[in-house]
């Protein structure tokens, strides 16, 4: 078995259709503040806006069995007192027709057995602050049957991570609260906390339990509880410990008759001043959520709020949809690579089965990345992320490396001094220019360190990001890696060597001066993208500097960082060279070659082409490329935690999908269609769906790591969902491969196609017009567009210049050796 269900395309779905995965699978319901995590099998959590301090139910991220957890569902047959999870966890029991499908914003879990069919409902409802699990009971035997249905969570006492060590405390706060057969989870609701979590139903329920060892029984997992067993809950009310929410239904069905309960799981809070009702009691004030648990448990409610749903994403996925001759470059690029794109900008790094919502915010580099794949969807959103990541920028231009959602305020956590950050800032804010034509956001008053007082102008931000490399090169001349660059596991100033000290956080050694030639590269980019966003702004004088800037650093780079073949990749602390030949391990990375290429270094002279023969001997694996060559295989304290992971994985030579996508731009660049699309489809997650016992993650979307061949599991993903590849690829496929591509002065339509393709079709919604963009081909040729012709009209280049508000455009390229 090598595939573990299909996709579905004209559903946009991925249809799972045995339970037990490799992995878990996951998707993720809500799009604003509220998210659930929801697995193959129902598991999963749910938080509002912050996955560590609003979380709602537990989860055991590496519990064993796997995946037991956050929502759970029985059915029980009074006759013959049998029981399932209709999800299949956890009670894990045989099910016959199982199946889940995941689509976009909702997840649908259905199953039989022993003639119950049971159809379950995941989602959350637009701009509302609850999930909803509508359950469909049906009775399929020729005799009516006598069910029992059981919806149960387990609550986390809100702070995930003091909810998973602070026990001494926490089983001694717990509270709830039941009104109306509604459980509210109200702990620490007495004292500052203003929210609640509520566990309702469509039903009036026969029974509830709300006391996690009442509905478990001693020394029981949720695989087996005893109040499901006996078919009767325990009306347990918790006072600490741990406690739960469970709702009974109890229904006779005829033959062929359907039961359809609507389980909400929800957050709601009240205003600090009047949490208790009546006021001066003790009693909770349920007056503003109850019309929304009255409205969400109406049948026709739920139909009209999934309606909704599916709608908004095909408002947001219509903006750009293409028909190419490939079925999986037609299935990310319409689906489910901008689907993972708003995922990652919801989420950041912050909460998937591999990041455990605890400690990663929203990452400063890892947004500013991110947003190349959104702002075509949701530019409003972008340019608020934007305008929150710049307040927490540093006076120097440095930056946070991250911030918490909840207080938008920058911090350490996770360490600092990352000297790349500051730049991709200056990508992000161009990539949202040429999308929206909003120059005013350059204009926008921000703060520092979000310090009321300190505002200057978005632009000013941008010129201190620069100026902040510039302030810091090395004895080369090339800039500073300081902790790290984008690589976090390059520690060329750190010198650790405590067990289990953080790599990230530790502090540098004195007088480092180590250098990166990734930030060169990246330099390069920024200061391009600068000079153009200054000229616009028209301050020709900046642009001048910037353009400068950008020179001395390429004539740099040219001296010091060309190593014959290919780029190096850094200098250490005592100055000896990174990724060079005379290295023996690490002798090349696949950073600088990307990076430096889109920098625009080397085009003209052969060292792109080069460079990118180098990539394609040493790194280029049928599993995606690779990151470094050959893996290091001991801890060296110069150069932290890149050496720190066994040969082929994570940065030490893993495929680091993330970087994939750079050497494809850089390919088109030199105009290598064949092998861009090559090395774009080696990593894509439906061209490998046929190898999915290798691969071992989700089809549907980007992992942000492919064991490398040093390691024994080659080929095999980690780290699904949250990683800057979906943002990239998407960014390579449509953007350069399709060359389709925003620019401020309109739309560019640049194509650098595989040679075997006759051609494609696109439709593109562009700052408020429509572009029906057809480019034509001869078959088995490359080359470039020779011909545009726009609405009728020829046109001189290859840049569509935008259209006036509602227009519909027809955009005809043709392609010519
Ligand atoms: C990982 C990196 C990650 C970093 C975040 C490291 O352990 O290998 O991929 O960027 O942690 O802090
Ligand atoms: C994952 C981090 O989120 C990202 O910021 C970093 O660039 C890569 N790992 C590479 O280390």
């Amino acid at each position: 078995m090598s595939r573990f269900g299909r996709f579905d395309d004209t559903a946009r779905e991925y249809v799972i259709t045995r339970p037990d995965t490799p992995l878990p699978w996951i998707n993720y319901l809500g799009n604003e503040e509220f998210f659930g995590i929801i697995t193959n099998t129902g598991a999963g959590y749910a938080f509002f806006r912050d996955a560590r301090f609003r979380r709602l139910i537990r989860y055991r991220y590496n519990n064993a069995p796997l995946d037991v957890g956050g929502r759970f569902l029985y059915v029980r047959d009074a006759r013959s007192g049998d029981w399932w999870s209709p999800t299949w966890q956890p009670s894990r029991t045989d099910l016959e027709d199982f199946q889940c499908r995941h689509g976009l914003g909702y997840t649908v879990i259905g199953s039989r057995r022993e003639g119950i069919r049971c159809e379950s409902l995941f989602f959350v409802p637009v701009a509302q602050t609850l999930e909803i699990w509508r359950v469909r009971l049906t009775n399929e035997r020729p005799e009516p049957a006598d069910l029992s249905l059981f919806g149960a969570a387990e609550f986390c006492l809100w702070d995930a991570w003091d909810d998973a060590t602070n026990f001494q405390r926490n089983y001694s706060t717990g509270e709830v609260e039941v009104v109306d057969g509604v459980i509210f989870h109200r702990t620490e609701y007495r004292e500052r906390r203003n929210h609640l979590a509520y566990l309702a139903c469509s039903a009036q329920p026969t029974g509830f339990d709300t006391r996690r060892d009442a509905f478990l029984g001693p020394y029981r997992g949720w695989d087996r509880p005893v109040a499901v067993e006996r078919g009767r809950s325990g009306n347990s009310i918790a006072h600490g410990w741990a406690p739960c929410g469970s709702l009974q239904v109890d229904r006779t069905l005829g033959p062929s008759e359907t039961a359809e309960v609507v389980f909400l799981l929800g957050y709601t809070e009240n205003p600090p001043d009047a949490k208790f009702d009546p006021p001066g009691s003790q009693t909770i004030r349920t007056a503003g959520v109850r019309p929304v648990v009255e409205r969400f448990t109406r049948a026709e409610e739920v139909e009209a709020a999934l309606g909704e749903v599916r709608a908004s994403w095909s408002d947001l996925l219509e903006i750009l949809q293409v028909g190419t001759p490939n079925e999986h470059a037609d299935r990310m690029v319409n689906v489910w690579n901008p689907y993972q794109n708003m995922v990652t900008f919801n989420l950041s790094r912050s909460a998937s089965l591999f990041e455990s919502g605890v400690g990663r915010g929203i990452g400063f580099r890892d947004s500013s990345q991110d947003l190349l794949g959104f702002v075509h969807m949701v530019p409003g959103r972008a340019r608020q992320r934007i305008l929150d990541l710049a307040g927490t920028q540093l006076p120097s231009g440095g930056a946070y490396h991250q911030y918490q959602p909840l207080t938008k305020r920058g911090n350490d956590d996770i360490g600092s001094g990352f000297n790349d950050d500051p730049l991709w800032l200056i990508i992000a804010v161009a990539a949202y220019v040429k999308e929206t034509g909003d120059r005013g956001i350059l204009d926008q008053a921000v703060p520092y360190d979000n310090e009321p007082g300190s505002e200057s102008p978005l632009y000013e931000h941008l010129q201190r990001a620069i100026r902040y490399t510039l302030d810091r090169l090395g004895p080369h001349g090339l800039p500073l890696i300081g902790r790290a660059d984008w690589n976090d596991c390059l520690n060329l100033n750190a010198f650790s060597e405590t067990p289990g000290e953080s790599f990230q956080t530790v502090e540098n050694r004195e007088g480092g001066v180590a250098e990166s030639v990734f930030i060169a590269g990246l330099f390069a980019a920024a200061a391009k993208e600068l000079a153009a966003l200054a000229a616009l702004h028209g301050r020709a004088e900046d642009a001048e500097a910037a353009r400068e800037a950008r020179v001395r650093m390429i004539s740099v780079v040219g001296e010091h960082a060309w190593d014959g073949d290919w780029f190096r990749r850094a200098y250490d602390h005592a100055g000896a060279v990174i990724g060079s030949t005379e290295n023996d391990e690490g002798r090349i990375f696949i950073e600088p070659q990307g990076m430096c290429v889109m920098g625009g270094i080397g085009i003209d002279d052969g060292r792109a082409e080069l460079a990118l023969a180098s990539v394609a001997e040493h790194l280029a694996t049928p599993h995606g490329i690779v990151l470094l060559q050959p893996a290091y295989t001991r801890y060296r304290v110069e150069l932290g935690e890149i050496t720190s992971y066994p040969p082929g994985y994570k940065e030490n030579a893993g495929v680091f999908c993330h970087t994939n996508p750079w050497i494809v731009i850089a390919e088109t660049l030199v105009g290598n269609g064949d092998r861009a699309f090559d090395y774009y489809l080696r990593i894509n997650p439906s061209a490998r769906e046929p190898i999915s016992d290798v691969h071992r993650c989700e089809p549907y979307v980007y992992a942000q790591m492919i064991a490398g061949k040093d390691a024994p599991t080659h080929g095999e993903a980690k780290n699904s969902w949250l990683t800057g590849t979906a943002a990239w690829n998407y960014v390579a496929m449509t953007q350069w491969i399709l060359g389709i591509r925003p620019e401020h002065d309109g739309l560019r339509i640049d194509p650098c196609l595989p040679s075997d393709w006759e051609g494609f079709t696109a439709v593109r919604r562009f700052r408020d017009a429509t572009y029906r963009i057809d480019v034509r081909k001869p078959g088995s040729v490359s080359g470039r567009v020779a011909s545009l012709v726009v609405d009728g009209d020829p046109v001189e280049g290859t840049l569509v210049p935008p259209a006036p508000e509602g227009a519909t455009v027809t955009v005809e390229a043709a392609i010519e050796p």
